[in-house]
């Protein structure tokens, strides 16, 4: 009942016409997918140009950020209507990276959940303990903080709109992914707190996607585990073939 859904965080990385070359290259090899949903983040620069060249493909538009207010005096800030103008269906927020180089607060974090869910934008909700918050057993209560703090206040009718990506922040861009089985302990956490928070049936329509290293390699085992319903991809999402390939995952009986 949850389609899975593969996203490519492309961070800062790609001028326009490499953001051109890398979604033309993407186009065609996942073409024929029905059964994933597709989603690409480039910079909020090369936006309008991919909503451009994925108009018609089955491929989504997201952004990595927004601020939470629709308009006025805040210079260097983009607001989720323009967000959504521009072609977006989909909107990261509190992406580790955020949170650390830009001193992100849950309730920051919070406030950009209601304005995107007020103006009808999908939400990809980040979440992830570091490795000194693993070494020292905190993973299950930073998880927790995240999500009851994140999600305050959000409705359960805004939550059908809402993914969560669990990225352990030792796995992003190390190398180093969460085994299969550390992945799906954490997302059946995060699954038996969304029933805790929310009900049972939220929590079963809610995907959650895992990211953190996430290769050609290691999706086809990481996508067969019951609670991982997606991937949410950095560096393997740069290069068209490799995306694809995790686009094209292939689940393996576990
Ligand atoms: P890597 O796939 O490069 O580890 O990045 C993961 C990530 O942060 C996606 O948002």
């Amino acid at each position: 009942m949850r389609k899975p859904m593969i996203a490519g965080n492309w961070k800062l990385h790609k001028t326009l016409q490499e953001a051109s070359d890398l979604i033309s290259g993407l186009i065609p090899n996942v073409a024929d997918n029905r059964n994933v949903e597709i989603v690409v983040a480039p910079v909020y620069t090369s936006l309008g140009k991919v909503a451009e060249a994925i108009s018609g493909s089955n491929i989504k538009l997201a952004a990595q950020n927004c601020y939470p207010e629709p308009q006025g005096a805040f210079t260097g800030e983009v607001s989720p209507l323009l967000l959504k103008d521009v072609g977006c269906q989909y909107v990261i927020i509190g992406h580790s990276e955020r949170r650390q180089l830009f001193g992100e607060s849950n309730k920051l974090i919070n406030s950009k959940a209601h304005a995107l869910a007020d103006v009808g934008l999908g939400i990809i909700f980040c979440i992830g303990e570091t490795l000194e918050e693993r070494e020292t057993e905190q993973t299950f209560d930073v998880l927790r903080r995240q999500v009851r703090l994140g999600l305050k206040n959000l409705r359960e009718d805004q939550m059908k709109s809402l993914v969560v990506a669990y990225e352990p922040v030792w796995a992003i861009g190390t190398g180093k992914t969460a085994s299969d089985e550390q992945a799906q302990e954490a997302h059946a956490f995060i699954r038996a707190l969304l029933t805790e928070l929310y009900d049972k049936e939220t929590a079963k329509a809610t995907r959650i996607l895992y990211g953190g290293s996430v290769k050609p390699g290691n999706v086809d085992s990481l996508m067969s585990q019951p609670d991982v319903d997606g991937a949410l991809v950095g560096g393997a999402s740069l290069k068209a073939d490799d995306f694809a390939r995790i686009v094209n995952f292939q689940a393996q009986d576990s």
